[in-house]
Order: structure tokens, then C-alpha cells, then sequence
């Protein structure tokens, strides 16, 4: 009886104490880099409670992050900052190409907010730029044709395996991370989100390395899928999208899902050709664009490859792979069947090769103004195949 009296009491005097600790600020995942450009970048993290946040830059100058007031970049919608979120979005803008800038984030606790604007807000959780040097990354650069990255495909939040993988490889040393779908199986909620891969890509490097974010067929499934774009938060409000990065051109494209779109896995909720439909007038219009036709190399992310005969993969022969064809690619990334295949520019008649990485290696891409050249390197830093694409 004494000992269950003091369990008794012992409790009584943990559990204010627990709660008192739920209800202190804390930043709980990221930051991640996202959307980046020769100009901007859009950082994301998350608070275990609402918050107003911000993210304040400086040169990388080599001073110390405290020697100076530093400009600050919130989160605003129409106006507004925004105060009522754990999932935080700030996109930094008017940036200068190719250069490096330091970064630190801040979440201000939401004390209060019943009504109108009579908000209180409490304490102020922050990035360490004390006992580690602040956040650095790099815009991406104006003209030049080195560029070189690492692509992950069909990781299917094999978290552990990640890790293991790219334990070889120094994030720091390229100029993104491309994640060329199903990183995740399905998106059922936040935690699983974090936990099947995006708190491994910012144990990776994702701080300071930008992620190029393209979904495979597997990331629009799921409870939570609607929400993904909240992770990954572009610009253009699209899975699809160009970028420049220098004098090379990348095209990430979005497969949609793999089978016909009255399938009875999707329970009614497919509605990818038309999708798919849109998507290509779009791409129609991107490969006109000056962007487009002045890279020196151009390549696209797309996770389904457009070969074999499924819906999915027909729909992309179909609607994409003409308008890519005449507008001239020199690489496209795939991912999708989990093991590596090569289709040569010849065989397929596309005019453009294609490499599928498995899903048990990275891809290294490195572009230079004479070629790309690509390595798939597995989990014992072997580089297992290997292809060298002369530029035109
Ligand atoms: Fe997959």
C-alpha cells in the first residue's frame, strides 16, 4: 500500500511536470531546402506547436552569425505572416546566383489567439548558431555547365538502407539531392512522412543541400497524400517544373500513377489521365521557353519510365515522350521497376536515353559542358554501372 501511495505521488508530481513540457516550444523536424533557384530558396521545418517563424540570412563572410542584425524572411499569405502553423514555409527571395548564404530559423510560440488579430506570443525556439556554425547553401548559378548530383529513387522508407547508402558521399559536394520517387510507399500522415524519409534527407545534408522533389506513383497514395505538397512546397504550386541550373536544364515531371485510373486499388480516386493531359500542355509550352532551348544540357526526372506496357507508362509514351523527342533531350532519370535498366536513345527511338536506377543504388550525375556522365554506386561505394552521354 505504502509503495503504490508513493507511485501516487510520484506521479502527481511528474505528470504537471510532462505537461508543462508538451507546452514548450520546440523545432521538431528540418529545416529542409526546397524549390531552389539562381535567386531563391524555400526553407521547411516544423514545431511540435503553432508558431509565427522566420528564417534571417547573412553573407558567408566568415564573421560570426552575431556580428550584426540580420534581414529577416517570413512565411506570408496575402499578406500576412503566418502565426497558426507547425509547418513552416519561409521562401527567400531577390538572392544573388551561385553564392553562398548563411541561414538560422526561429519559431515564435502561438501563446493566444481567441479571436480577430488579439494574438499573444510567447517564447522564441531558434537554430544553434552558437555551438555550430549556422545553416550555409549555395544559390544555384547563373550559366556554367558543371552540375553535379545524387539521385534517390524507391526508397519506400527504407530509412536505415539510405543512410548506409549515401554514408559514402558528402552531401556539401553537390549541387542537389534528387529524389526521383517513391521515397515513401504511401502518405498516410506527418510522422510517417518524417520518419520514411524526410528526416533521413536532413540527416543527409538536406540543411544545406536543396532536395529537387519529383513523385512517383506511389507518394499520390495514402490518407495524407493531398498534404504533400505542404513538405515540398513549390513556387508553382505544381509537381511539375523547370529549372536552370547554370547552363543545365532540368525538367521534373510528375508519371501519376502506374495503372488505368478506374483500377479497383484506387478505389475511384484516380483521375491521372487528365492530369497527365494538363501536365503535357504545360511541358508543350516549357520546352518553348528561352530557359529550355538555351540549356546546354537537359535533363528530365520522370519515375515511370516511358517503356513497357502499362497504362501508366503507355499514357507517358503517349503524351510526353513526342513532345520531348522533338524538343530534343539528352537524359532522362527513372526509376519505378527497382532494378537498373538502360534504354539506349536508339532502341526505344525516342532520341533521348534512358537510365532507371534501382532501388538499391544512387545515381551520381555529373554534367560538364562535354558530357553527362552518370554512375549507379551501391551500398559498398561500388560503382555497379556507368554511361557517358556526349553533349551536342
Ligand atoms: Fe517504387
Amino acid at each position: 500500500m505504502k509503495k503504490i501511495l508513493l507511485a501516487i505521488a510520484a506521479l502527481t508530481v511528474f505528470l504537471p511536470a510532462a505537461a508543462a513540457d508538451d507546452q514548450r516550444l520546440r523545432i521538431t523536424h528540418g529545416p529542409w531546402l526546397c524549390d531552389m533557384t539562381s535567386d531563391g530558396v524555400t526553407v521547411v521545418w516544423a514545431t511540435n506547436l503553432p508558431a509565427m517563424s522566420w528564417v534571417e540570412t547573412g553573407p558567408d563572410d566568415g564573421r560570426s552569425f552575431y556580428a550584426e542584425e540580420h534581414p529577416r524572411w517570413y512565411e506570408t499569405v496575402d499578406g500576412r505572416r503566418v502565426a497558426n502553423k507547425t509547418l513552416h514555409a519561409v521562401r527567400l527571395e531577390g538572392l544573388e546566383p551561385g553564392t553562398k548564404y548563411r541561414y538560422r530559423i526561429f519559431s515564435q510560440k502561438l501563446e493566444t489567439w481567441v479571436n480577430y488579430d488579439h494574438a499573444t506570443f510567447g517564447e522564441i525556439v531558434s537554430s544553434d548558431v552558437y555551438t555550430r556554425p549556422a545553416y550555409l547553401f549555395e544559390t544555384y548559378p547563373a550559366g556554367g555547365a558543371d552540375c553535379s548530383f545524387v539521385v534517390l529513387n524507391d526508397i519506400h522508407a527504407r530509412t536505415d538502407f539510405v543512410k548506409r547508402l549515401c554514408s559514402g558521399i558528402d552531401l556539401h559536394d553537390f549541387a542537389f539531392l534528387a529524389c526521383n520517387g517513391d521515397m515513401v510507399s504511401s502518405v498516410e500522415n506527418e510522422r510517417q512522412l518524417f520518419e520514411g524519409f524526410i528526416d533521413a534527407a536532413v540527416e543527409l545534408g538536406a540543411s544545406e543541400t536543396p532536395i529537387l522533389y519529383t513523385r512517383g506513383n506511389h507518394e499520390p497514395r495514402g490518407l495524407y497524400a493531398d498534404r504533400l505538397r505542404d513538405y515540398f512546397p513549390m513556387r508553382s504550386g505544381r509537381f511539375y517544373n523547370l529549372y536552370r541550373y547554370g547552363d543545365v536544364c532540368l525538367l521534373t515531371l510528375d508519371c501519376g500513377e502506374d495503372k488505368c485510373d478506374n483500377d479497383v486499388e484506387y478505389r475511384g480516386m484516380a483521375d491521372f489521365d487528365a492530369y497527365r493531359e494538363r501536365q503535357c500542355a504545360w511541358l508543350r509550352e516549357a520546352v518553348r521557353s528561352e530557359a529550355f532551348r538555351s540549356a546546354k544540357a537537359r535533363i528530365v526526372f520522370l519515375h515511370i519510365p516511358p517503356v513497357e506496357d502499362w497504362h501508366g507508362n503507355n499514357h507517358l509514351k503517349e503524351l510526353f515522350v513526342p513532345v520531348l523527342r522533338e524538343a530534343g533531350i539528352d537524359l532522362m532519370l527513372s526509376g519505378h521497376t527497382h532494378t537498373y535498366e538502360f534504354y539506349p536513345a536508339e532502341s526505344t527511338g525516342y532520341g533521348f536515353p534512358i537510365v532507371v536506377n534501382s532501388n538499391d543504388t544512387y545515381a551520381r550525375c555529373d554534367v560538364s559542358d562535354r558530357e553527362i556522365r552518370i554512375r549507379m554506386v551501391d551500398v559498398e561505394g561500388r560503382t555497379t554501372q556507368e554511361h557517358r552521354f556526349p553533349l551536342k
